[in-house]
């Protein structure tokens, strides 16, 4: 069995990334459990950095729950829309926890992450192609910088909820999505 975790970062519900993942959540591999675990609802705290004088503690509440499936799971999904060509707030607020998460003495969660995989589905509303560039970029350095592997990105384009519906190319991506992970 392996356990995939689904981290939708949209700030409205049943918007364009949720039904996009959605769609490919069901192609999943044989023997893949998932788990969904929303970013923006309820609101995760807001981080501070603490490093320069030690006072990274381990996670409690809402954090300790995001930390236990994210460590529990070995493949997790980034699914946000594209915001200011990049990831959407409550995605950004969990990636700067792993920068404290890094800091929690006992936690070894540099470590503990080391090998995972990390997706990405991305949803926009400019069709230009190349839009979504810099957002897959900063997802394909953060792997790499973790020392996680990056799967892959998929990414559709839509504005109103339901628009990504219409974008065939996305649709018949997500169904091969999962089954065709880059490394
Ligand atoms: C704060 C904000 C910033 C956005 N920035 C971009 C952007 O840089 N490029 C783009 O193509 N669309 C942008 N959009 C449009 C969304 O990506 C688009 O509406 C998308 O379908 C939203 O996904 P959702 O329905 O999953 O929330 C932005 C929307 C919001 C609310």
């Amino acid at each position: 069995m392996t356990r995939w975790l689904f981290l939708p970062c949209s700030t409205r519900a049943g918007g364009n990334t949720l039904t996009l993942a959605r769609a490919a959540a069901a192609h999943l591999p044989a023997g893949a459990k998932a788990a969904w675990f929303d970013l923006a609802a309820p609101p995760l705290p807001r981080f501070a950095d603490l490093r320069a004088s030690g006072g990274h503690a381990a996670p409690l509440g809402r954090l300790a729950e995001l930390a236990a499936a994210t460590l529990e799971a070995e493949e997790l999904v980034i699914a946000s829309p594209l915001y200011w060509y990049g990831l959407a707030g409550p995605g950004h607020e969990m990636l700067d926890h792993w920068s404290g998460w890094l800091e929690v003495a006992g936690m070894e969660f540099g470590e503990r992450m080391r090998g995972k995989r990390l997706w990405l589905i991305s949803v926009r509303a400019d069709p230009a192609p190349g839009a979504q560039a810099p957002l897959e970029d900063v997802m394909r350095r953060t792997a790499a910088w973790m020392g996680m592997r990056f799967g892959g990105a998929l990414h559709g384009v839509g504005d109103a909820p339901g628009d990504v519906l219409a974008d065939a190319a996305a649709l018949a991506h997500a169904r091969r999505f999962f089954t065709t992970p880059e490394a």
